[in-house]
């Protein structure tokens, strides 16, 4: 399959490594998955860069909820990313696939910081870089984080790949004749308040005319489709 896009900032979700089955919060077998479909992105000779959340081992927004206010709970969600991070390098490094991780806040014994211009050369190598540690500033996403680092290597799409197959009229596990869009507008997903991402990423994705892509990340191939512009999942653009 040829590319149609070449640089993509991959967004992936940390729930889908919980195994709840097994209370492990990182599952190993997912992990690999997850690896494996990086390496293939990158053998068809895609600028793989990642942004993985944290929601497996701590969500900010569940600061509050205990007691530690919205700040520190951002806080340990960064610092959640980090521990993902870690775990998707060495994952990765095991089946050959050299991997940076970059972080937001500094942290250098061990990771480096994030350096947009190492990151470019990181890149330009076939290295996956793993953005890690959200924006390094509370009240802010890991979706955001990841529309500002895709804006800032020049991205050429965002890829959320997550548990559901696209964007819904409704929450389709909720509601099961919820209707999946092929296609929204920037203003179309900031107006319907989509919940599948927060509007300052849509917002920071329509100024820089990145298009959004939204797929289910466990749907056979559904990465390679992505990059080689098949129809899949919801594409949000201009
Ligand atoms: P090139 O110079 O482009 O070849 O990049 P490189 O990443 O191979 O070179 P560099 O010498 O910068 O890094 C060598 C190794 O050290 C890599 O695994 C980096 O991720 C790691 N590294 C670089 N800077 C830091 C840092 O500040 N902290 C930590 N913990 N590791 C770092």
């Amino acid at each position: 399959m040829s590319l149609k896009y070449r640089r993509i900032l991959l967004k992936l979700s940390g729930e889908v490594l919980h195994n709840r089955e097994t209370s492990q919060c990182i599952d190993p077998d997912v992990l690999m998955r997850m690896s494996e479909k990086i390496k293939k992105l990158r053998s068809m000779d895609a600028e793989v860069a990642v942004v993985l959340g944290g929601g497996n081992i701590f969500r900010g927004a569940i600061g509050e909820k205990i007691g530690v206010g919205r700040s520190a709970g951002d806080y340990m969600g960064m610092l959640a990313t980090v521990i993902n991070a870690i775990a998707l390098q060495n994952s990765l490094e095991k089946i050959g696939v050299p991997t940076r991780v970059q972080t937001a806040i500094g942290m250098q014994e061990i990771a480096e910081p994030f350096i947009f211009r190492k990151a470019m050369r990181h890149l330009e190598k076939g290295r996956v870089v793993i953005f890690a540690a959200g924006t390094g500033n509370p009240y802010f996403s890991t979706d955001t984080a990841a529309a500002l680092r895709a804006s800032e290597i020049g991205a050429d799409i965002l890829i959320k790949a997550t548990k559901v197959d696209g964007i819904y009229t409704a929450d389709p596990v909720k509601y099961p004749d919820a209707v999946k869009f092929k296609k929204l507008t920037y203003s179309e997903a900031i107006a319907k308040t989509i919940k599948v991402m927060d509007s300052a990423a849509f917002a920071l994705c329509m100024e820089n005319n990145i298009p959004i892509m939204v797929l289910d990340f466990f749907e056979e191939h559904s990465l390679e489709k992505a990059v080689a512009g098949k129809e899949i999942g919801t594409l949000v653009t201009s």
